[in-house]
C-alpha cells in the first residue's frame, strides 16, 4: 500500500531510528520494515536495481539484506523460473520477507538466510547479486566484496543500489558514496564498472554495476 506520506522522508537523526534501518528488531524494526515495504521511492528503486541486472530466464540471484523483501519480489515476478536467495541479519525482516513470499519459498524459488554474508556457504552460484540501500552500513568494504565474489559465478553481475535517505540528504552525498564504491569495485578486480543515476521522489538513487572476474 502507498499513501502520499507513506513517501515522506523518516527523521532519520535519531540514532535509535536509524539503528531500525540498520538492523529492525521489534515494534519499531516492524514499523521499519512496514516503512521500506511502502514507499513509493523504495519500491522503485528496488524494481530498478533488478532491471538493471539484466538478468535471464532461470537466473540464481542473491539479494544482500533483502529487508522486508520488496527486490525479491521485483526478481521472483518478472524473471521466469528464477531462484532467489535473501540474506539478512535481521529476523524481524526475514519473517516479513517470508509473510511476504509464501507462495515462492513452497514453490522452491525463494530461499531465505538470516545472518551476515560470511555466514552464507561460499562458492560460485549465483548469476547475480544486488544490495539497495545495505551496504553503506558495512564498514569492512574491502573483505564484503572479498565475499561477494566467493559467490559470484565469473562474468556474475553485482549490483549495488544506493539512495540518501533523511531531510538533511544531499544527491551530492550519493554521487560521492558511489563514486568511492565503484572504485573500490575496480580495486578488488571486479570489471565493467559503471555507475547509473535515476531520480527517485526528490532524490535521485546511485547504482554502481559490476562484473565478477573470470578467476577469483
Ligand atoms: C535500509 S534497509 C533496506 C532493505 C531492502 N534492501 C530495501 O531496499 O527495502 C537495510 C537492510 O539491510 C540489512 N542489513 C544491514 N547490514 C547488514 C549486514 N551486514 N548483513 C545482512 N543484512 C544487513 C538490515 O537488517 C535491513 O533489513
Amino acid at each position: 500500500m502507498t499513501t502520499p506520506d507513506a513517501d515522506r522522508e523518516p527523521v532519520i537523526r535519531d540514532p535509535v531510528i536509524v539503528g531500525q534501518f540498520r538492523c529492525p528488531r521489534g515494534m519499531l524494526g516492524t514499523l521499519a520494515g512496514w516503512v521500506m515495504a511502502s514507499r513509493a521511492s523504495n519500491v522503485g528503486r528496488n524494481r530498478w536495481s533488478v532491471e538493471l541486472l539484466g538478468l535471464a530466464p532461470g537466473a540464481n540471484v542473491l539479494e544482500i539484506g533483502c529487508g522486508p523483501g520488496i527486490g525479491l519480489g521485483a526478481v521472483l515476478e518478472n524473471i521466469p523460473e528464477s531462484h532467489v536467495t535473501g540474506l539478512d541479519h535481521s529476523a524481524v525482516m526475514i519473517n516479513q520477507a517470508a509473510g511476504r513470499h509464501r507462495a515462492a519459498l513452497k514453490a522452491d524459488r525463494l530461499e531465505l538466510w538470516q545472518g551476515t554474508l560470511e555466514s552464507l556457504p561460499a562458492g560460485p552460484r549465483f548469476d547475480a547479486a544486488f544490495s539497495c540501500n545495505v551496504l553503506q552500513f558495512v564498514t569492512d568494504r574491502d573483505g564484503l566484496l572479498t565475499e561477494v565474489k566467493a559467490r559470484l559465478k565469473p562474468g556474475g553481475v553485482f549490483a549495488t543500489t544506493y539512495q540518501p535517505r533523511g531531510r538533511c540528504a544531499t544527491s551530492e552525498e550519493g554521487r560521492a558514496w558511489i563514486g568511492g564504491f565503484a572504485e573500490d569495485l575496480c580495486a578488488a578486480g571486479f570489471k565493467d564498472v559503471d555507475v547509473r543515476e535515476k531520480l527517485f521522489g526528490e532524490m535521485p538513487a546511485f547504482c554502481a554495476l559490476a562484473v565478477a572476474p573470470d578467476a577469483h
